[in-house]
């Protein structure tokens, strides 16, 4: 049943494409982004005033990466939120309030106390989910399945993408509501999320060279992920893979941050991901992080870095280059994740760990 693997998580990685293309099936027709499930009128869509998104692990990651688009699309403030610091402050949310609960398995115990706590308040929520009438979606106003497929491997891949996708999908029938895209603007985002199966299929071509990167950095003592933008919650992603897997120590930082500290931790040897932007998308960003790239490598650092196909100028500052399908901006996380999942499974492998069933973990946690 791994399809020839020797762990489901490589099977489900592989499963990417997929996934994708089965989350986005069927939302989007005779012009317009639907959700699954709606118990909110229109009128209460168009009325969203602010937007919170609750989760943890990698459901916050997913969170993260769609705070861009989202707010980008709608204009609308997004705060992301771990759920169990949501539900032990005070937020501020009242009727106008749209909280978007993400969750793989639907049961997660302090995203489904972040849900009530939310609709005590008169919030509305919407859940994000993988599991067919999970708790969460269950007490929510309105629901939207990833179809991912069942997740064995206790480590999130296939519904870490497939959530980012939902996400997107919340963001455009936002947009749509609230009349802050056109809808061919809709549908252009919406066939551009459509070609992410293929470009994350190509990126699969890739598995057999991270895998030997991976084994020939096993025996590190810590790697660490630099991201911006969009790229940042893709670092903070790594990390969480490269923890929970291979027990390593593994941080992901904002590039930005850098001289901020993390800087002091550079020393010879160390492997240091780094998630690059598009060279045609907004070129200061790249262009800070190639001389990002530079300073750590000058430093001694061994640097891993993920960029688009093409981008010529990072060549040099790559001591290990791994190149993805050039795609647009916001969409990025869905191609450049995948190469860090690979990354820290094979590490994982190479220590002689169980790759689908890290120590100390549990695929739901259903207890605070
Ligand atoms: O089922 P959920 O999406 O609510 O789970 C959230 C986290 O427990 C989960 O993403 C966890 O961080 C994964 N092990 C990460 O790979």
């Amino acid at each position: 049943e791994k399809g020839g693997h020797e762990y489901f998580m490589l099977k489900e990685i592989e499963e990417q494409p997929e996934a994708l293309a089965n989350t986005l099936r069927g939302h989007f027709e005779s012009g317009r982004i639907i959700l699954d499930e709606q118990r909110i009128s229109d009128q209460d869509l168009r009325d969203v005033d602010k937007v919170f998104v609750v989760a943890c692990g990698s459901a916050y990651h997913s969170g993260l990466v769609a705070k861009y688009a989202i707010e980008h699309w709608t204009r609308l403030p997004v705060e992301v939120e771990l759920a169990s610091e949501f539900r032990y402050r005070d937020p501020v949310l009242d009727r106008d309030t749209l909280v978007v609960a993400v969750s793989q398995s639907g049961e997660t115990a302090d995203t489904l106390e972040a849900v009530r706590h939310a609709r005590e308040q008169k919030a509305r929520v919407l859940a994000v989910c993988n599991t067919n009438g999970a708790q969460i979606p269950r007490e929510s106003d309105a629901v939207l399945y990833t179809h991912a497929g069942p997740e064995i491997g206790v480590a999130s891949t296939k519904a870490f993408l497939a959530q980012i996708a939902a996400n997107y999908l919340v963001g455009l029938a936002l947009a749509q509501a609230r009349g802050t895209k056109y809808p061919d603007e809709v549908a252009r985002e919406f066939a551009e999320l459509e070609a992410m199966p293929a470009a994350v299929q190509k990126v699969l071509s890739t598995v057999d060279q991270v895998r030997d990167l991976g084994r020939r950095i096993a025996d590190s003592k810590a790697v660490l992920f630099l991201g911006r933008h969009v790229g940042f919650p893709v670092a903070l992603e790594g990390a969480l893979k490269l923890k929970e897997l291979a027990y390593m120590h593994a941080e992901g930082f904002a590039a930005g941050e850098l001289k901020h500290g993390p800087i002091a931790l550079i020393e010879e040897g160390l492997p240091v991901v780094v998630v690059m932007p598009s060279p045609k998308g907004r070129a200061v960003l790249h262009s800070k992080l190639v001389s990002n790239i530079s300073e750590i490598q000058a430093r001694g650092a061994r640097t891993i870095v993920i960029a688009e196909e093409g981008d010529e100028t990072v060549r040099p500052f790559a001591d290990e280059l791994i190149e993805v399908p050039a795609v647009p901006t916001l969409l990025q996380p869905l191609v450049s994740t995948v190469p860090l999942q690979v990354l820290a499974a094979e590490i994982a492998r190479t220590r002689g760990y169980d790759v689908d069933k890290p120590r100390n973990l549990a695929k739901s946690v259903t207890v605070e």
